[in-house]
């Protein structure tokens, strides 16, 4: 792996050889400067001849004039860190060719060409992930984004679409499985070695491309979709893992149910692989035909992987499979529209997962996760619209943002239009842009004409970043009243002043003295003041407001906090349920840890939280999976998002204090849960996993009052559990708890799970995230055990994303997990840049820090940006993130 060299950081080749000493950054590139490429490419052939150590690829490339382009003599081929072993045009030299930094650029003097180049590989050498590189001796490759150009040299974008055929031989001992995009056309023996060719008859953009060649085994089943043609399907894993491949393959089939009954979208090829494998930068990828996910998307049993394992897999294999339709028939012009995919993609699995489980639940989830990773983002340094317009690593845009928020925005049009009307607008767009590579703007046209709706305002949403904040007074005059909403949407770096947006609201009013049932109404905001007038008002009327989260805003209201202990108990929208008993938590907290609240009223605020989740613990009409995200409380990071200026520790102590006090009020209660929970045998339906979900909690309030007891009761779980959500959820109570009994099971886990990968993963993360006081040292150590290693992301992220996530550590007053964390990208940055740079934003948010710990985050960012060298990912993330 050829790292990018900092003396040019964006290729220009006279800056390599001169002895800079400040690097030039690299270049910013515009989404105002588009501009369709001359060339178009219908027809590409790839060789490869394969091995761990060293590879050789032909790329054979039919080029011809682009008739709607801006002619061009030359063609721009990109490249990055490759080794070029020959080049010839039409079958001789080239007339003219020149390198720009890593891209070759050749001249052309006719309208079509054929051009051949040979490069040369080292996958083994490949630390960055991207590309073609090797894990546990198998071969495989990552193109999305800009991994094509480490293979060969190619328009590497996504506007330009080809047919591929690829051919790969290799030795057949090491490499006895050959796959690529689309079909097996022809396979054959040549001595040691053996070959297949595969071909693709959609064309697609190079980061869709994607070649594996290994040791595998398969566990296959079929599919036969809705015009009758029958899929072969295949999930591809090592030997030892096969077992633990039966949920991936019911998942994939219940998503090719799904979509077609959903969206109407059919599989289009005669077969479906998906590859495992351990080293990998993300979840998965949506590569054409041949998805290549990390085993933790794949792989589990009931032993090895938790409820939430399940779920998650579910969930990203339904995301992926989705992408065949919204990614890779319609793909993205250019990666400014990456939420184009990724946003819709994004709804299609939510939309998935809540049919396939608990709605509303899924619903909590997914806003729980955009309010603890998106907003912050939203509100910090590197704030962005979900379609940006400017960026220097497009690594860096795979963000909460351009996912979550882009999700978002596409289930509001939904919600506006109702889900019959959205469906039509989803079939125009897919029947208007297949084969194409689209923008936001032909998907958000297509809604508006399919749908009926005018989205001409509500097109802000990709343009304008910030989360908007609303504000609600309510006035009453005799049985009216009359509400205001207020809304202004924050400024974000670049963009000083905002324009209202349309935020469409679910409302009902609920009669606290009894009378008639609420209905609900969907209020449309779209001005920076709204009045709306409610006629005949119930005396005691209570409002819910943005019930299931309809619009990705912040709420600012006064509310009494009875009404909200009503809606707590009463509110028929479990999602609006679920928020008032947040508010009543948040509300405490934010007051308390803020230092604005008295003795009584904290007496009070915390005597209607007991009564309120008491009465949780006991409702019978909540089912056990809705009960849990009840008894949750909000996250350290979602309540340093209410404060200006947060104290983590102020609120990491009262959080764990109103935890100890729930715990020790309602202490009975928690028991009779956790007993009543812990009878319910192992199974895989709702009921059962509710039981371990509030099982697990119950367990944690219960360590927060009385660790001692708790950890008989922990001990307990822990050996009696069949399951590893169980045993999880005992070991992580323990964890937490300075006891003989933690050493103990820590190191029973540990020898129980050692060949395991993504157990021994859970071990660490199960530690870097404890509450335990000696966290720091524990984080510490375990970064020199022999199994933790930089080169695997799963283990760096489960050592260091956990601790990175855990106030209590990570904000440790001597600035100590600042420092491991700054040491961390350091280490990790010439090695894996993408991931290095993931690490950077929980430095950045040190502008909402208070001012000591605020210092000593800044001076960690600016100590990483005084480094010699940086790749562009973390340079990009960094210079933002002091900005
Ligand atoms: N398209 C993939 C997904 O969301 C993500 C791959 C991104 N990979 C990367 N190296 N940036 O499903
Ligand atoms: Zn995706």
């Amino acid at each position: 792996d050829i790292a990018r060299t900092p003396a040019s950081p964006d290729g220009n080749p006279e800056m390599a050889d001169a002895p800079v000493q400040t690097p030039a950054p690299p270049a910013e590139i515009f989404r105002k400067d588009y501009k369709p490429f001359a060339w178009r490419m219908p027809n590409t052939f790839l060789d490869f001849q394969l091995g761990l150590d060293e590879t050789l690829v032909t790329a054979t490339l039919e080029v011809e004039r682009n008739p709607v382009a801006e002619v061009s003599r030359t063609i721009r081929l990109n490249g990055d860190g490759l080794e070029l072993v020959s080049l010839h045009c039409d079958g001789a030299d080239c007339e003219g060719h020149t390198m720009d930094g890593d891209d070759l650029v050749i001249s052309l003097s006719g309208d079509s060409h054929t051009l051949t180049i040979v490069t040369r590989l080292a996958p083994s050498a490949n630390s960055q992930l991207m590309g073609l590189y090797a894990s546990n001796g198998m071969l495989c490759t990552q193109c999305e984004a800009e991994g094509f150009r480490r293979i060969t040299f190619f328009p590497d974008r996504p506007d330009v679409l080809s047919t591929y055929t690829v051919r790969m031989s290799g030795p057949k001992a090491l490499f006895p499985i050959l796959l690529s995009n689309g079909n097996r056309t022809d396979s054959g023996e040549e001595g040691e070695n053996h070959w297949a060719e595969w071909h693709d008859p959609w064309p697609k953009p190079s980061y869709l491309f994607a070649l594996v060649a290994g040791d595998l085994v398969a566990r296959v089943d079929s599919f036969t979709t809705m015009s009758g043609r029958k899929v072969d399907l295949a999930v591809w894993v090592r030997d030892e893992d096969l077992p633990r491949t039966e949920h991936a393959m019911e998942s994939l089939k219940r998503a090719m149910t799904w979509d077609e009954e959903t969206f109407g979208r059919e599989y289009d090829l005669d077969c479906f692989n998906i590859v495992a494998v351990s080293d990998f930068n993300m979840g998965a990828m949506e590569n054409k035909g041949l998805n290549v996910f990390n085993t933790k998307y794949v792989l589990a049993d009931p032993e090895t992987a938790t409820d939430g394992d399940y779920d998650g897999i579910e969930g990203v294999i339904g995301h992926e499979y989705f992408h065949n339709w919204s990614g890779n028939r319609i793909t993205c012009r250019d990666w400014f529209q990456l939420s184009l995919k990724e946003g819709f993609t994004v709804l299609r699995d939510q939309l998935f997962s809540q049919d396939m489980g608990s709605a509303p639940v899924k619903r909590i989830e997914d806003v729980r996760v955009l309010r603890s990773v998106q907003f912050p983002e939203d509100s910090g340094p590197l704030a962005h619209p979900i379609r940006p317009d400017s960026f220097r690593e497009i690594s860096n845009f795979y963000t909460a943002t351009v996912y979550n928020k882009g999700a978002e925005v596409i289930r509001m049009m939904r919600t506006m239009a109702g889900p019959e009307r959205f469906r039509k607008g989803t079939d125009l767009y897919f029947e208007r842009h297949d084969g194409e590579a689209a923008t936001c703007e032909d998907f958000v046209s297509a809604i508006e004409d399919g749908a009926g709706l005018d989205l001409k305002q509500f097109r802000l949403w990709y343009s304008q970043a910030g989360t908007p904040r609303i504000k609600l007074d309510s006035e009453r005059s005799g049985d009216k009243l009359e509400l205001t909403f207020r809304q202004e949407v924050p400024p974000t770096p670049g963009q000083d002043t905002k324009q209202p947006m349309v935020i469409p609201l679910k409302t009902a009013l609920f009669d606290r003295g009894g009378g008639e049932p609420a209905k609900e109404s969907l209020v449309v905001l779209d001005s920076a003041e709204t009045k709306v007038t409610i006629e005949d008002a119930p005396e005691n009327a209570v409002l819910s407001l943005n019930r299931g989260f309809s619009a990705p805003v912040r709420i600012e209201r006064d509310i009494a906090r009875e009404d909200l202990a009503f809606l707590a108990m009463h509110d028929d929208d479990p999602f609006a349920r679920y928020e008032a008993m947040q508010d009543l938590v948040v509300g405490h907290l934010v007051e308390a840890a803020g230092g604005t609240q008295g003795d009584n009223s904290r007496t009070e605020a915390e005597d209607a939280i007991v009564q309120a989740l008491g009465a949780i613990l006991t409702d019978d009409r909540l089912d056990d999976l809705m009960r849990g995200e009840l008894m949750l409380l909000p996250s350290v990071t979602y309540l340093m998002e209410q404060l200006l200026i947060a104290d983590p520790a102020l609120i990491h102590a009262e959080r764990e204090a109103l935890k100890a006090k729930l715990g020790a009020s309602l202490g009975d209660s928690f028991k009779a849960l956790h007993e009543r929970a812990a009878a319910v045998p192992f199974a895989m339906d709702a009921a059962a996993k509710g039981a371990r979900k509030v099982k697990s909690l119950a367990l944690a309030y219960c360590a927060a009052a009385d660790p001692v007891r708790a950890s008989q009761m922990a001990d307990e779980q822990y050996d009696r559990a069949d399951n590893m959500t169980d045993r999880q959820g005992a070991l992580m109570a323990l964890c937490g708890i300075d006891s003989p009994e933690r050493t103990a099971r820590l190191l029973d886990f540990y020898e129980r799970y050692k060949g395991n990968p993504l157990v021994i993963d859970k071990w660490f993360a199960i530690q870097a995230s404890s509450l335990h006081p000696q966290v720091v040292e524990h984080v510490k150590a375990l970064a020199d055990h022999p199994d933790f290693t930089l080169k695997n992301p799963n283990r760096v992220r489960s050592l260091y994303m956990a601790f990175a996530g855990n106030p209590h550590g990570f904000h440790a007053a001597s600035g100590e997990g600042y420092r491991m964390i700054a040491d961390l990208i350091l280490a990790l940055d010439p090695l894996n840049a993408q991931t290095a740079a993931r690490f950077v934003p929980s430095l950045g948010r040190w502008r909402r820090i208070e001012p000591k710990r605020a210092g000593m985050m800044q001076a960690e960012l600016q100590r990483i940006a005084d480094a010699p060298k940086l790749s562009r990912d973390t340079y990009e993330q960094v210079t933002r993130s002091l900005g």
